[in-house]
């Protein structure tokens, strides 16, 4: 089973609607989650799981083929699944501040939501998602910094934010949540050659492509060599 991060498109958000009332109590409209896909759609990112070989058909059990006006339609049983074989596990929906009381600021982004399903947490998932958001406010939307809410008891989020990704707390905003809570109002400013995606993928090779020449100069001799 392989995790793919991708942009968000409007297939996804019942998905992304349904991981956010699983893991979170902030909760919005469907029609909200269509503001964020239609005016930026390049800011939003989903973690996902493919089936592959044999697995596929445990996966297919979680659509039901149905004939209608003699159309086979797949209907979903379970809300995870964006379609047969690819199940949403973790999404970050992002935008930019749009607020017209703020139009004197310079462009800037803002997190809505971030949640991971929790089977799957500790994976790296979240920061990864993050860092795509970041990039792509920052890439395509112009942002010069981003912003977001995290509530003072979210140890998890608050690592993530402060520790991983180096966002700095600007203040706390008193009872910021329906429940009273208050939330730590965060910020990072955005620095494209800082935020390129793969600058922060572990563990992967990088090719060199000066010592691979080295060790074919030194296995095949210069003549066999052709650049
Ligand atoms: C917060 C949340 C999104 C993290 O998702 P995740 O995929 O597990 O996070 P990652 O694996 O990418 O972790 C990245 C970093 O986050 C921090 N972190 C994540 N989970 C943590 C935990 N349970 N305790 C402490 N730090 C944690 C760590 O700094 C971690 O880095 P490390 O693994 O190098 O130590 C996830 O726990 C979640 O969905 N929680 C419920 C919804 C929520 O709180 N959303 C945020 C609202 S502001």
């Amino acid at each position: 089973m392989a995790i793919t991060i991708r942009r968000a498109t409007i297939e996804d958000l019942l998905c992304m609607q349904n991981a956010n009332l699983n893991n979170l109590p902030e909760n919005y409209l469907y029609k909200y989650y269509m503001y964020h896909i239609l005016s930026w759609p390049e800011a939003s990112f989903v973690a996902t799981t493919t089936a592959v070989g044999n697995e596929l058909g445990t996966e297919l059990d979680e659509f039901e083929e149905i004939t209608q006006n003699e159309t086979k339609l797949s209907v979903k049983l379970d809300p995870c699944y964006v379609r047969p074989g690819e199940k949403l596990v973790g999404y970050v929906l992002a935008k930019m501040n749009d607020d017209p009381s703020q139009q004197q600021e310079e462009a800037n982004g803002h997190i809505t939501s971030l949640s991971v399903m929790r089977t799957y947490r500790r994976m790296g998932i979240a920061e990864k998602l993050m860092r795509q958001a970041l990039f792509a406010l920052c890439e395509v939307y112009q942002a010069k910094y981003v912003s977001l809410h995290v509530r003072q008891s979210n140890r998890a989020a608050l690592h993530l934010y402060r520790d991983t990704l180096e966002f700095e707390v600007l203040n706390v905003e008193k009872s910021y949540y329906q429940d009273g809570e208050d939330a730590y109002a965060m910020r990072k400013q955005l620095v494209l050659s800082e935020l390129e995606p793969h600058k922060f993928q572990h563990g992967e090779l990088e090719d060199d492509l000066e010592s691979d020449l080295l060790e074919s100069l030194l296995h095949e001799g210069v003549d066999q060599i052709t650049v």
